[in-house]
């Protein structure tokens, strides 16, 4: 029976009930984590020849650069090449950096706002207001790099088909609005992909602001767990064609694909827009990593034989999702308390409980030892308007305790409920 039709005698039952199960969970002394979305173990050990594949000081060589030694700032031969291939552009229009994508986008805010990008009037640190789009639910740490420069965030709400682009299209005739921020591919975490129409719509866009940046954090682009491989356009063509050549910076990483914090990070954009980048971030290292490249490079060898580790990937990565749709399409469905998205990749199920109830719920999952993402953190200052969603991140833990976890918050996403509707 759903919570909304019951009577208050039998959501006072409901309560009572409700507790005792919680009681009994919190004894249980849990210690349980669906928060980020790290690779479990098992995906690491997958990878684990990475670590042994260069150990002849003779292999050290691409195109005749030695990659024990300084230099080559814009990545290795063979690795512009690879990831050329993966993100279908031009080899001339990749830019392969260190070990996270994250610290590319960071860089790339931090140039616009230090020394501004190729087509700003002025460093975004002399314009007396910077905004920015935020898409949410969206990605946490997006949103703390346009927090820490101080732009204000304006929040886009997500459709099905990604950004409401009606206000999209509407925001960006103001000048003092500098960007958006885009997971196009199984987005964070919601897991949508983003429609060819409001891919169009976003290449086609005519912002005030001549240095209008699109932030597109193709993250998830080879992360399917279910399904096969989804092909997706190139942006950086795409932009070209509709006459926003230098707009967009694609970004990118092994982090999923290998060993986060040790993969390679990749960012992509119109040959025009990386000769600018690279004259400033030669000033900030003499190069990245190269060795870990060409690791990358022998390991993954090419799409296809990265494609192929990816199924391995998403062999362990399908049980842990299913483990969690089912509990709620079984637990929860029924009461009419909360609605989920049901990904077929990447690494989160978004989760929308009865709003004004996210913030309690997760509290009370953290008292019975269950921690998940904070509640608001995919907002924009941390602040969901609706008190509503939240990330379950199911990739780290092992299926049994992922099942737990997943229990707990199940109890947890039932108590909220019931006391919200009791009190109001
Ligand atoms: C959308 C998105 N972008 C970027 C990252 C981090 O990538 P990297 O490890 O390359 O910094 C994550 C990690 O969860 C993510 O979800």
């Amino acid at each position: 029976m759903k919570y909304c039709e019951m009577s208050k005698e039998q959501l006072q039952q409901e309560l009572v009930q409700l507790q005792k199960e919680f009681e009994d969970l919190k004894a249980r002394g849990l210690k349980l984590n669906m928060a980020r979305g790290k690779p479990g173990k098992e995906q690491l050990d997958i990878v684990s020849d990475l670590l042994t594949i260069l150990a002849d000081p003779a292999e050290c060589v691409d195109s005749g650069i030695d990659c024990r030694n300084y230099g080559e700032l814009s990545g290795i031969p063979c690795a512009k090449k690879y990831f050329a291939e993966l993100l279908d552009v031009k080899e001339d229009e990749v830019y392969v950096g260190g070990n996270a994508s994250l610290t590319l986008m960071f860089d790339t805010i931090t140039k616009a706002y230090t020394h501004g990008l190729l087509h700003s009037e002025r460093p975004w640190c002399k314009e007396e207001k910077v905004k920015w789009l935020c898409p949410a639910p969206g990605y946490d740490r997006h949103f703390a790099i346009t927090g820490c420069y101080g732009f204000e965030m304006i929040t886009i709400p997500m459709t099905a088909d990604g950004p409401d682009m009606d206000m999209v299209e509407e925001l960006v005739k103001d000048p003092t609005v500098k960007g958006i921020w885009c997971v196009p591919k199984y987005s964070n975490p919601d897991g949508i992909i983003y429609s060819t129409e409001t891919i169009n719509r976003i290449t086609n866009l005519k912002p005030a602001a001549p240095d209008f940046l699109v932030m597109w954090d193709n993250a998830y682009i080879i992360h399917e767990f279910e399904g096969e491989y989804v092909p997706f356009p190139d942006m950086i063509s795409l932009c070209r064609e509709a006459g926003n050549p230098d707009m967009v910076f694609e970004f990118a990483s092994t982090s999923k694909v290998t060993l986060p914090g040790a993969g390679v990070a990749v960012m992509a954009s119109s040959k025009e827009n990386i000769k600018y980048m690279e004259s400033i971030l030669t000033v900030q290292t003499i190069g990245y990593d190269k060795l870990n490249q060409l690791r990358h490079v022998k390991y993954l060898k090419d799409k296809k034989t990265t494609l192929e580790l990816m199924k391995k990937h998403a062999d362990v990565l399908r049980p842990k999702f299913h483990a969690v749709l089912d509990a709620l399409d079984s637990e929860i469905a029924p009461l009419g308390i909360a609605e989920w998205k049901r990904p077929k990749g990447g690494y989160f199920v978004s989760l929308n409980a009865m709003p004004g109830t996210a913030k309690r719920t997760l509290a009370l999952a953290k008292e019975a030892g269950v921690v998940m993402t904070g509640a608001g953190a995919t907002f924009p200052y941390g602040k969901d308007p609706q008190d509503s969603n939240i990330r379950i991140a199911p990739s780290l833990p092992p299926v049994a305790e992922l099942k737990e976890a997943i229990a707990v918050l199940c109890i947890c996403l039932r108590l909220a409920a019931v006391e919200k509707l009791l009190a109001d």
